[in-house]
């Protein structure tokens, strides 16, 4: 049977110069290396400067991910950005990463599923390119966290980092099984009963302000041990995959204990997961994409993998994809 299924034909990524450890922020919030070390896995982050704004971010990532995939902007008809942080209420970040990029034609819209917003985007833009609405799609995932963190409570602000990542995904004529490139299927959920344990207390609809980040960060520790692998399971049984036939598990990268404990408990081996979190904390959106652009790169990625990207965020808003490289 020939059906149209969506390639990964690049990616790319770019995160802010500035580098700030976890000392960094011991001299600014009663925290310490060690602390955050044993509890999240962070060893620093990338922090954006007053002239990197997610478009800016979201830009440099895209062109980045073009490059990789040798195509123009003229190839593009489809950008969706994945972001809780816009550069503005509206328009919306994604149609300025499109002027950015010189791209005229086509649809661009963001997306906002928090730090799911980069699984979201990837099943969004897998609709539009297996039903032939759209040809070549760039989805970037783009964020800058710290204008929405609040710098004196330390239970939060010493969790994210900034930064972007994109991939090009490429309609393509395939026989449909298992064993061909692209997205083999997605599994989103939700459930906004779970809003007020991860939110950002301020909008334009609310209070008129942006507003700050606020967490009970033990309740989303539960749940997203607890719940979660409920869409990696799907994933699996829908595409008749298993953990052992996993190359490589890419999950959001918010907590070291939480990637770990959710690999164990869905039987996928510690050397097959994906980890950035060390190097770049927690970049909500961003994430995903930033440590597919490093496993891509440093060779780990290879063209035929199979791999799974799952996240959760604030809703709470869950989700898992399965890629043949
Ligand atoms: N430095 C030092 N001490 C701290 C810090 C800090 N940065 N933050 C909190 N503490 C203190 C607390 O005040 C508390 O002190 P007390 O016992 O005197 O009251 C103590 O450390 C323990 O605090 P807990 O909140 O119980 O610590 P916990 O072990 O739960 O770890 C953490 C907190 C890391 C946030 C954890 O709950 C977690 O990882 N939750 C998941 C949340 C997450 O990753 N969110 C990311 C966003 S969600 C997403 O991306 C989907």
């Amino acid at each position: 049977m020939v059906a149209l299924r969506s390639v990964v034909v690049g990616c790319g990524s770019s995160l802010p110069a500035r580098v700030v450890t976890n000392d960094d922020l011991a001299r600014r919030v009663e925290t310490s290396d060690a602390w955050i070390v044993q509890r999240t896995g962070i060893r620093q982050r990338h922090l954006a400067d007053e002239t990197e704004t997610t478009s800016v971010l979201g830009i440099r990532a895209c062109r980045a991910a073009l490059e990789d995939a040798r195509l123009g902007p003229e190839d593009i008809d489809l950008v969706i950005c994945a972001t809780s942080t816009p550069d503005h209420t509206f328009p919306s970040t994604a149609t300025q990463i499109q002027a950015g990029l010189g791209i005229h034609q086509g649809a661009a819209f963001d997306l906002q599923a928090v730090c799911a917003g980069f699984v979201y985007g990837v099943a969004t833009a897998d609709k539009f390119l297996t039903t032939g609405s759209a040809r070549r799609a760039l989805v970037v995932g783009a964020e800058t966290f710290s204008r929405i963190l609040d710098w004196e409570d330390r239970t939060t602000c010493v969790l994210f980092g900034d930064g972007a990542g994109a991939i090009v995904l490429e309609a393509r004529e395939s026989a449909g099984t298992r064993d061909d490139r692209g997205v083999l299927n997605a599994s989103l959920r939700s459930d906004g009963r779970h809003r007020d344990k991860l939110y950002v207390d301020g909008g334009p609809g609310s209070t008129g302000t942006t507003g700050h980040l606020r967490m009970t960060g033990k309740e989303v520790f539960r749940f997203a041990v607890g719940s979660v692998t409920d869409v990696i399971a799907d994933a699996f049984r829908l595409s008749g995959t298993s953990a052992e036939e996993l190359d490589w598990f890419v999950p959001h990268q918010a907590n070291r204990r939480i990637i770990e404990a959710s690999a164990d408990k869905l039987g996928i081996a510690r050397e097959k997961v994906v980890l950035t979190v060390d190097r770049h904390g927690n970049t909500s959106a961003a994430s995903i994409p930033l440590a597919l652009d490093v496993a891509r790169k440093d060779g780990r990625i290879r063209d035929g993998d199979l791999v799974m990207i799952e996240a959760i965020g604030g809703g709470f808003t869950w989700g898992a994809a399965l890629i043949r490289w």
